[in-house]
């Protein structure tokens, strides 16, 4: 019974809950760090953190090749019905669903939301799901904030947090972050993509270690981390 985490490359990912594919804010189509491409990739569920381009990526298509359903707040869930998505399930910050696959709650992010045509993102999420006994916490695209302690409080066993700096907390905050959210084991993501996000993970990872006893996975594109 694991979970396994694969980085795609930038702030994409895929969860493989128990054989269930859940892939996250899947952007592979002009992603120059993406391990895989946009017709390849398996989806059960797509989840989208918030409506910028780097995120909704490729996820109207997958969501159409692989008759995925797409998780996200109600305002994203709406836009994608327009695209013509089929199946779509709309939640909203702080709420959770039982999902075959377990407990998966929209959580706070501190950033926006508008999406790739200008309309209304709504606002911006990270997500907790919860499954196999498990807690994984995908902070997606965000500032340091307080709350993050409150997440911390729930056990986290995997976090994944930006280190790119620019848009999104850089690496100082996210160690903060990881103080406040004391999580097991910790995925940097959201660097490197472009050179204005370029951060040096090895180096937060051997701070992290040295400040805190998470213990941090530098993953290249593709790798994967199973708890
Ligand atoms: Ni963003
Ligand atoms: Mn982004």
């Amino acid at each position: 019974m694991t979970i396994k985490l694969t980085w795609y490359g930038h702030a994409t990912m895929g969860l493989d809950v128990n054989g269930t594919q859940l892939l996250i804010d899947p952007f592979f189509t002009g992603n120059p760090a993406a391990s895989t491409t946009a017709d390849k990739v398996k989806a059960d569920y797509i989840l989208v953190s918030h409506g910028h381009g780097d995120h909704v990526g490729d996820a109207v298509a997958i969501a159409k090749r692989t008759k995925a359903t797409v998780i996200s707040n109600a305002e994203i869930i709406g836009w994608f019905a327009r695209q013509g998505v089929e199946n779509g399930h709309p939640q909203h910050l702080g709420g959770g669903y039982r999902y075959p696959f377990g407990y998966l709650k929209l959580t706070f992010a501190i950033h926006g939301s508008a999406l790739p045509d200008g309309s209304n993102g709504g606002n911006p999420a990270g997500f907790l799901l919860t499954a196999e006994n498990k807690k994984v916490y995908l902070a997606c695209d965000t500032g340091l904030f307080g709350d993050m302690k409150l997440i911390g409080e729930e056990g986290i066993d995997l976090a994944a947090l930006p280190i790119g700096d620019n848009y999104t907390m850089g690496p100082d905050d996210a160690l903060r972050a990881v103080k406040l959210i004391q999580p097991k084991q910790v995925v940097p993501v959201h660097y490197n993509t472009w050179d204005l996000i370029a951060a040096d993970p090895n180096a937060w990872a051997k701070r992290v270690e040295a400040e805190t006893s998470t213990k941090v996975h530098v993953l290249k594109p593709g790798e994967v981390v199973t708890i």
